[in-house]
């Protein structure tokens, strides 16, 4: 992903953030969960026990956890699991803290080990331990801390310790959207931004946003280009599907990245099964990058697996990159009804 897309993503994130639960499109299940708890703690005049939020980028997890905040009416610090270098700079952190305050941490899955041992405490007694001096005269003394609410974001939930995962009272993932939420998103970004996109437009665009909110606010911008240069400024459905085919968006949504990977599988890995480092050699990409963005929605279409010996490209895999699979291939000299599964043994 080019740099200057993601500064001008950083840029339209905030203006196109939704500001409460309310305004938050979809994840019915994880807005419900969350406005309880949100309004029992507050009826309670308690700190919101601390929420971890997991899934990939874009699905809306910064969103969230400033909606937390807001809906809790306290402050937000936000910070990141890089940012935080060493035990010192968390502590500064949580001593500016104010009750009822958030404390956002993304990527919280790369704080480091020392940081985290900071952490502990904090989650759980609202404590800093603080070490004075050095050797034998060492003494150690205990501040206390505001209540706040840890809001702890990350593409991986595994990646986590278990010490830190427990420490937190709720964990929710965020999934990815369906067609009609990201419709209901882009028609809302498009008035925001007061581009012009007709239903059968927000629909298309939609359809094939690989169900990811930020990534259907990117494509509104780029249809939003080619509409003005290339068609009178609207975005129809004729004005989308144009757009969409000059970006290498194909029907399911996929980009060149995502059709890359099937392919590699598919033709230096028989279809696989193959390692996740064999496969970003394969394509040049960074192995974080295939587990965390590009996988997840593989998955979800159906035509990647994960299996413990690597990753296998279903039969839906193969024929969505125009090739049978090599089951299928031997199936088709075999009358029906043999039993021979498509994917089966394969995977
Ligand atoms: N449920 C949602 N409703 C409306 N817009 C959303 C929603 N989730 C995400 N967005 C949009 O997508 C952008 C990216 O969301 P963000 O919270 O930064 O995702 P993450 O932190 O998970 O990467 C936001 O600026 C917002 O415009
Ligand atoms: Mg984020």
């Amino acid at each position: 992903m080019a740099a200057r897309e993601l500064d001008e993503d950083r840029g339209l994130d905030m203006r196109l953030r939704p500001g409460s639960l309310q305004e938050f499109v979809g994840q019915r299940r994880l807005k419900e969960h969350l406005g309880i708890y949100i309004e029992a703690a507050r009826n309670r005049r308690e700190a919101l026990d601390h929420v971890l939020l997991y899934g990939p980028p874009g699905l809306g997890k910064t969103s969230l956890a400033h909606i937390v905040a807001h809906e809790l009416g306290g402050g937000i610090h936000t910070t990141s699991g890089p940012a935080i270098e060493r035990p010192g700079d968390l502590a500064a952190i949580l001593t500016n803290l104010a009750p009822g305050d958030v404390l956002f941490i993304d990527e919280i899955h790369r704080l480091g080990h020392q940081v985290e041992e900071v952490l502990y405490p904090a989650m759980e007694d609202f404590a800093l331990d603080l070490v004075l001096g050095k050797g034998p005269s060492a003494r150690s003394l205990r501040l206390d801390l505001p209540h706040f609410t840890l809001v702890g974001a990350t593409t991986r939930a595994g990646a986590l310790t278990g010490p830190l995962r427990d420490r937190f009272g709720i964990i929710q993932r965020i999934e990815f959207y369906p067609p009609d939420e990201l419709a209901e998103i882009v028609r809302r970004a498009a008035a925001i931004l007061q581009a012009e996109l007709d239903p059968e437009g927000a629909a298309e665009l939609a359809r094939r946003a690989r169900g990811t909110p930020r990534i259907a606010n990117r494509l509104l911008r780029r249809l939003r280009d080619y509409a003005q240069v290339r068609a009178d400024g609207a975005v129809t459905l004729p004005v989308a599907r144009a757009g969409l085919q000059m970006l290498e968006i194909d029907d399911l949504g996929l980009d060149r990245t995502d059709r890359a990977v099937l392919s590699a599988i598919a033709t230096s890995f028989g279809g696989g099964p193959v390692g996740l480092d064999t496969l970003a050699a394969a394509t040049s990409e960074e192995a974080e990058t295939l587990e965390d963005v590009v996988e997840p929605y593989l998955m979800q279409m159906g035509l990647l697996q994960r299996t413990p010996r690597g990753r296998t490209l279903t039969s839906a895999g193969w024929r969505h990159i125009g090739l049978d699979a090599p089951a299928v291939r031997q199936m088709r000299l075999l009358p029906e009804g043999t039993g021979a599964a498509e994917d089966g043994g394969r995977a």
